[in-house]
Parts: structure tokens; sequence; C-alpha cells
């Protein structure tokens, strides 16, 4: 399908190799774990009982090594094979454990009711709304009943949104091209925007869900990112 010169399915395809490209490069490949994620996993996860946690979207696996190194179980898929063989070489740098594998968000290579837990942390609004269905439906499908999930997504608050041309319902292609900015690296790439309502019916089937805002502005306020932390249990 083609709207004004962006084919989109062209630019569906090349997502595994951009980025593949961009965790080629270091400083695409983030040591620390994100905060937010550090305290929902203290919050929400067991290390004594050896939880198993699935890294959805893991890149080059700065959240597996977190969970690895707390005692957890922990496994992480990428469509990215640059990210996930990023991801085994540094875990065996560090000596610590996790299983790694090349899947899709939306296809997840797990028996159903096999996790404790899963992170998805900015990866699913890579993805078409259809897939972003599926990858929903997945990770409520390897979930244990109980079992716990934090999803980031970027909301239709952020500046790439508002400032971007959408091609599709709440969905943009990168467009920016000053690389002093981080949305640079997303040049090219198909980008998905939530509003509230639209993440309350996409996990429905959960049994409890919470969503909060995280906002960050940079540059004097110049710009914000803003994206929903959604907490769900099955
Ligand atoms: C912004 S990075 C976040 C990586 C990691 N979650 C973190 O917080 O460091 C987004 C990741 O999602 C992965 N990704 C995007 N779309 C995907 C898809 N359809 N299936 C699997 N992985 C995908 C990318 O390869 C990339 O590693």
């Amino acid at each position: 399908m083609e709207r004004g010169n962006v084919d989109i399915e062209d630019v569906k395809k090349e997502m595994p190799s951009k980025w593949s490209c961009l965790h080629s490069q270091e400083r695409f490949r983030p040591k620390y774990p994100d905060s937010g994620v550090v305290k929902y996993v203290f919050r929400n996860f067991n290390t004594n009982k050896h939880e198993k946690v699935l890294d959805v979207g893991c890149g080059a696996g700065r959240h597996l090594r977190f969970l690895a190194r707390e005692g957890f179980d922990a496994y992480g898929i990428d469509f990215s094979e640059s990210g996930i063989g990023h991801a085994k070489k540094q875990l065996e740098c560090e000596g610590l454990n996790a299983v790694c594998q090349v899947a899709t968000v939306d296809k997840i290579p797990y028996d159903d009711n096999y996790f404790d837990g899963c992170l998805a942390i900015g990866s699913i609004y890579y993805c078409t709304a259809d897939a972003i269905k599926k990858a929903a439906d997945e990770i409520f499908r390897v979930l244990k009943p109980g079992g716990k999930a934090l999803v980031v997504v970027r909301s239709t608050e952020d500046y790439r949104f508002k400032g971007g041309r959408e091609v599709e319902h709440h969905t943009i292609i990168g467009e920016e091209t000053d690389k002093s900015k981080c949305a640079a690296s997303e040049h090219g790439m198909s980008l998905y925007f939530f509003d509230r309502k639209e993440l309350e019916e996409l996990f429905n089937k959960f049994s409890k869900i919470t969503i909060d805002r995280v906002i960050a502005t940079h540059e004097n306020e110049q710009y914000e990112d803003n994206d929903f932390f959604v907490s769900l249990e099955k």
C-alpha cells in the first residue's frame, strides 16, 4: 500500500535489517536497565522462586542481564539477529545465563502458560496494528494465570507523533534527520502510537490493567517523550 511517497509494505520488510544495523553500533546497545523497569521487577516478581521472565524484543539484552543477575530464569526474543548475537555475547562475558532466540513478538516460540512474567519495553510499537494485536494475545497466551507483564509504549502525545505525518491509523514513518535527536535513529521506521482507550481494548483479556504515563522533556522542555507504562496481570 502506498501513501504519499512511502510504500508501507517496503518499510515493514526493512524493519529487522534496520534494527540489526542499529544493534551493530555500540551506542545503540544500552548497558544499564531502565530504572522504571527495575522498580517494576522488584515490586512484581519474586527472585527467590526462580521465576521465568521473558523479555519480548530484548534487543542487546540490558534487561536480560539485569534479570539473570537478580536470579530470575531469563528468556529473550528479538527479530534482530545482531541484537540477539550481542545479547548472548555480553551475557557470556559477564558469566550470566539466559535463553535468547531470534523470533518475532507476534509469534512467541513458547508454550501456553510458560512464564511467570513478561517485559516488552519499547518493542511492540515498531509493529503494525495487526501485529501489535497478535503480540498482545501472545503475551497473554505465554503467561501463567496470575502472571504479570510490563509493556512500555509511546503515546499519541509523544513529540514524534505530534510532529509526524500519519500514514496509517496512529502510525508515522520516522522522518527525523537531525542527528542530535534520538529520533534520528528511527529514520525510515514505522512507528505506532497509542491512546489510553486503545490500550484498554488491546489488553482487555487481562484480569488487571494499570496504565500510567511517563514523560521526559528535552532541551528546556522543547520536546517530550510521552510513554505509557502498562502493567498487566493475567
Ligand atoms: C528500542 S529497542 C528496545 C530493546 C530492549 N527492550 C531495551 O529496552 O533495551 C526495540 C527492540 O525491539 C525489537 N523489535 C522491533 N520489532 C520487533 C518484532 N516485530 N519482533 C521482535 N523484535 C522486534 C528491535 O529489534 C529492538 O531490539
